[in-house]
């Protein structure tokens, strides 16, 4: 499919006066990391992802048909539970800026967008992943309104690529358990436009896998992920980055396929330290890790030392450490956990959750 794939064209005999749409939609961690783009929006290198079950955004999106239809500028108002956020604007304008050629009706209407996460606000976990699509899936289920005949393939293709360009991680948020993003070779209808699920059957070991969200550091990032994607242009170290990126790829589908964990788990580990690498090596450089994240680091690799545990870990842009271990080790893992890395997160805060199948309509 084609950009063009996704332009909207208006058909002038349905009009919907007004409605709403409510859409559940999950956080997701790479496994695989994306790190440096190119516009408008697309992936320097592939990424995948387990799509999360726990830490969601629910959105709702009212919608009341302006009187001077699509002539004045993007009219909406942002409450973010329940409170009204003039700061959220820019964002949301930038957004719909950059996807009105492929949605035109969005001038056409009074929006108000009331949002909320499971997860705390303030817990250092990205919300603009599953706030993105979630808006994205709302403003699709207006284009379906407005052409019933769309299918669902087309809905969530769809989706995920008007996600993308408010968010590129958030095109991974729409469908579950495993998605890839960015055009592979070894990945059947992978492109750079949207995620697509993972197109080969996940090995039994994989159902069910675990990410515990260690809550090491609890405010907002310094360094937002906009600045760090923009240092990868002049990255000593970026071309080879994207290469070995393309290659972890290709390891880690057969690993997933062959329920091969210990490959699974150096490739996972690696990216993780590789993405603070580029970081640390970037002009400006930065550190986003905290001691605590070390600490924990040491404490899973003592411990699978010592146990032989499959437990490992992966990094997202900030100082949380996200715990990954199989179903069935997790009593073993979750004492591991309570007993000795809790201590290292800001008020004991953490989060078990766990391989998750996507988006969810609240609404009908
Ligand atoms: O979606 P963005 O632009 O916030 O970038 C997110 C990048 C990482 O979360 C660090 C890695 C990834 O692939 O999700």
């Amino acid at each position: 499919m084609t950009e063009t794939d996704f332009i909207f064209t208006q058909n002038q005999s349905i009009l919907i006066p007004n409605g709403s749409a409510t859409w559940k939609t999950p956080s997701n961690i790479a496994l695989v990391k994306y790190w440096g783009k190119k516009e408008p929006q697309l992936p320097e290198n592939t990424s995948i992802s387990f799509t999360l079950d726990a830490c969601f955004t629910i959105t709702t999106l009212e919608y009341n048909l302006k009187k001077d239809k699509g002539k004045s500028d993007f009219t909406f108002e942002i409450y973010f539970e329940d409170e009204k956020k003039e700061d959220f604007k820019p964002k949301i304008q930038k957004f719909f800026e950059r996807i009105e050629k492929y949605v035109p009706f969005l001038k056409d209407y009074n929006f108000v967008i009331n949002s909320r996460n499971s997860f705390p606000h303030s817990s250092g976990i990205a919300s603009s992943a599953s706030g993105m699509s979630a808006l994205a899936l709302c403003i699709m289920s207006i284009e379906k309104e407005l052409n019933p005949s769309i299918s669902d393939e087309y809905f969530n293709k769809k989706a995920s690529f008007l996600a993308r360009l408010g968010s590129g991680s958030a095109c991974r948020s729409i469908e579950g358990e495993l998605i890839v993003w960015g055009e592979h070779k070894k990945i059947k209808e992978s492109s750079d436009l949207f995620g697509v699920k993972f197109p080969y059957k996940l090995h039994k070991k994989f159902k069910n896998y675990h990410d515990t969200i260690l809550l090491v550091d609890e405010v907002e990032k310094q360094v937002s992920s906009t600045i760090g994607h923009q240092l990868m242009h002049s990255h000593p170290f970026a071309k080879q980055r994207f290469l070995q990126a393309n290659e972890n790829i290709s390891k880690i589908s057969e690993a997933l396929q062959n329920g091969d964990i210990k490959s699974f788990v150096e490739i996972v580990e690696s990216e993780a330290l590789t993405l603070h690498a580029m970081m640390m090596t970037s002009n400006p450089y930065f550190i986003l890790m905290k001691p605590n994240t070390l600490k924990i680091i040491n404490k899973i690799w003592e411990f699978r030392k010592l146990t032989n545990a499959n437990v490992c870990f992966t990094l997202d842009a900030g100082a949380n450490v996200h715990v990954l271990f199989p179903e069935n080790e997790k009593e073993v893992v979750n004492k591991f956990i309570v007993n000795e890395l809790v201590q290292f997160c800001q008020e004991n805060h953490y989060i078990c959750d766990r391989i998750g199948i996507g988006a969810k309509r609240l609404s009908i």
